[in-house]
């Protein structure tokens, strides 16, 4: 099955093997055939967030699991659920519509429902995280549903327990060894903005709004998003491509002695988080290509796809770039950026 249009990257690639996963009985099928029950699984949502380097010989399992609903409510929140196939951006706008509001920053971002905890995705001062009640999801061992809550998916900086193998270091992980199938949102009752953002900030001085409503931030995300992101519709990409990396105030300290304009942002527990972006800037990447591989000219956070679907871009030529990137960033900053996107 080709994968072409089931990477945002645009990168050619096939799965040897390939379920389309529309209901908990899809899966139950997969794991009574003899043939597939117990054979290497990988997961794909949107595909927004993965470099294929090659054909993928894990049955990948594509999630469509639809439905978006009330769920419930407590005294404070409203619980809005939603099938993990859904695209993300078409719920946050659902969302709004229906008076639900709390996911505008959110706005925008590609890829599914499903893959929103894997990465704990966030953008403009919200994490996914702020906005989690639970998931439901299936181990893919043993067939059995489970629900986690938010303190059992680990969730971190693009980071959750999704996103470690079982053998990993901390001794736990869940990564290709369940399949979340439903997510459910906690949005407040009580609404209140998101701001502080330096780009937010500019729209609400441009159009003079002193306290803009979730609509408004919404379509000022979407307009920013828009104007310095590409639409993977158009320029193959997968989001940012490595985590702005964490320093100690005297490793940021030392990089301001030598590079006073780096931009760097506080954290509450005291250390200091660097501009991915404006490092890898720094060092001239912005514009650049190794092949068909490219750094987006208006976000140098952005890899991206210059050889459009004719003659597409490989992953070979995003991980040479990726670590071309890597070497000058660490050669002059002396750090070490960590790619954000899974690596298949
Ligand atoms: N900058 C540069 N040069 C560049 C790019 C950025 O100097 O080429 C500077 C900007 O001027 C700005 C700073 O770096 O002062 C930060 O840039 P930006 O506000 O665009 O945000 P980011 O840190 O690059 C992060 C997330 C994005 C998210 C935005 C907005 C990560 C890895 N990326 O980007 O998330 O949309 O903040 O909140 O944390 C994603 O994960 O795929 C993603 C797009």
């Amino acid at each position: 099955v080709p994968l072409q249009s089931s990477n945002t990257f645009g990168i050619v690639a096939k799965a040897l093997s390939l379920a389309r996963i529309r209901s908990e009985a899809d899966i139950a099928a997969v794991l009574q055939d003899p043939a597939w029950r117990a054979a290497p699984k990988f997961i794909l949502g949107g595909g927004s967030n993965i470099v294929l380097t090659g054909d993928v010989k894990p049955l990948v399992l594509k999630v469509e699991i639809m439905g978006k609903r009330l769920a419930g409510e407590t005294a404070k929140a409203w619980i809005v659920e939603a099938g993990a196939g859904e695209n993300w951006h078409e719920l946050v706008t659902w969302t709004l519509q229906n008076g639900f509001p709390g996911l505008e920053n959110l706005a925008l971002i590609p890829g599914t429902v499903g893959a929103s905890p894997v990465q704990n995705i966030g953008a403009y001062g919200v994490e996914l995280q702020d906005r989690f009640d639970s998931l439901d999801a299936v181990d893919l061992t043993t067939g059995q549903p489970f629900t986690l809550n938010a303190a059992q998916c680990a969730f971190g900086y693009r980071d959750s327990v999704f996103k470690h193998a079982s053998s990993g270091a901390a001794g736990f992980g869940l990564a290709g060894k369940a399949l979340i199938t439903r997510v459910r949102f906690l949005l407040p009752k009580t609404w209140k903005p998101v701001l502080g953002y330096a780009d937010i900030e500019k729209k609400m001085l441009l159009r003079k709004v002193d306290v803009p409503d979730a609509l408004q931030i919404y379509e000022w995300i979407c307009e920013i998003r828009r104007a310095k992101l590409p639409d993977p519709k158009i320029i193959g990409n997968a989001g940012s491509f490595f985590k702005n990396p964490t320093v100690s105030p005297e490793q940021c300290e030392d990089i301001i002695q030598r590079d006073p304009k780096i931009v760097h942002y506080q954290l509450a527990d005291g250390s200091v988080k660097l501009a991915a972006g404006w490092l890898i800037d720094a060092c001239g990447w912005k514009g650049k290509s190794i092949g068909n591989a490219g750094v987006y000219d208006k976000q140098a956070l952005v890899l991206v796809n210059r050889g459009g679907a004719a003659n597409p871009v490989t992953g070979g030529e995003v991980m040479t770039l990726a670590k071309a990137i890597q070497t000058s960033v660490y050669e002059r900053f002396g750090l070490r950026l960590e790619p954000e996107p899974v690596v298949v």
